[in-house]
C-alpha cells in the first residue's frame, strides 16, 4: 500500500549549509523503494518552536500519513526534537520508540542514546529517528515493514478520541 511522507531533518549545521545533509535523502530513498511517496522534506535548525510548529502545519495539512524525523534525539543541549514531537502530538506511540531503540541496540550500544519518540497527530503518525543515514537505514528495516498496516489504522473512520 502506497502512503505519504514528510521528512525534517533536526540540524543546525545543515540550516546553516555548514553539512550536507544525507540523512533526509536516505528516508526518501528507502521510502520510495518501499512503495511511499515523500511530498515535503525540510532542513530546519535544532529551534524547538520552529520543529513543533512545523510538524503541527504538515500534520494538520491532511495530506501525509507519516513524518518521519532525522535528528536531534541525542544528549546534546540541542537536541530538542522529541521535546518537539511530544508538545504537538495528540497521542504517544510509545511501542514504535521502543523497538527501534531495542533492534537497534543490536547493532550498537550507542541506540540507547537516542531519546526518539512516536506519536500520533490527527491522522499523521509521527516518528523520530536519529541523525545518521546508518541510523536511518536500521531503523527503517524495523519500521518500514509495519508502516503500510500502521497508515491503514490511522486512515480509518474516524471515532471520538478525546484527547
Ligand atoms: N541507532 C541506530 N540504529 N544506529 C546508530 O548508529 N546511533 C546512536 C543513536 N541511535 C545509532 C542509533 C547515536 S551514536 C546517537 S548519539 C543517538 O542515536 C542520537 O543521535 P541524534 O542526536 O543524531 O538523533
Amino acid at each position: 500500500m502506497g502512503y505519504t511522507v514528510g521528512v525534517i531533518t533536526a540540524s543546525d549545521k545543515g540550516a546553516r549549509g555548514e553539512r550536507e545533509d544525507l540523512s533526509g535523502p536516505a528516508i526518501r530513498e528507502l521510502v520510495t523503494a518501499a512503495g511511499g511517496e515523500t511530498l515535503r522534506y525540510l532542513v530546519l535548525p535544532d529551534e524547538i518552536d520552529l520543529i513543533a510548529e512545523t510538524l503541527a502545519a504538515w500534520a494538520d495539512a491532511g495530506d501525509l500519513d507519516v513524518i518521519l524525523t532525522t535528528g536531534g534525539t541525542g544528549l546534546t543541549q540541542r537536541d530538542i526534537t522529541p521535546e518537539a514531537t511530544r508538545r504537538i502530538i495528540h497521542r504517544e506511540a510509545p511501542g514504535i520508540a521502543e523497538a527501534l531503540r531495542a533492534e537497534s541496540m543490536k547493532q550498537t550500544p550507542m541506540a540507547m542514546l537516542s531519546r526518539g519518540i512516536a506519536g500520533i497527530r490527527n491522522k499523521t503518525l509521527i516518528v523520530n529517528l536519529p541523525g545518521s543515514p546508518k541510523a536511518v537505514r536500521e531503523c527503517l528495516d524495523v519500521l518500514g515493514p509495519v508502516l503500510p498496516h500502521a497508515v491503514q489504522l490511522l486512515a480509518g473512520p474516524t471515532e471520538s478520541h478525546p484527547v
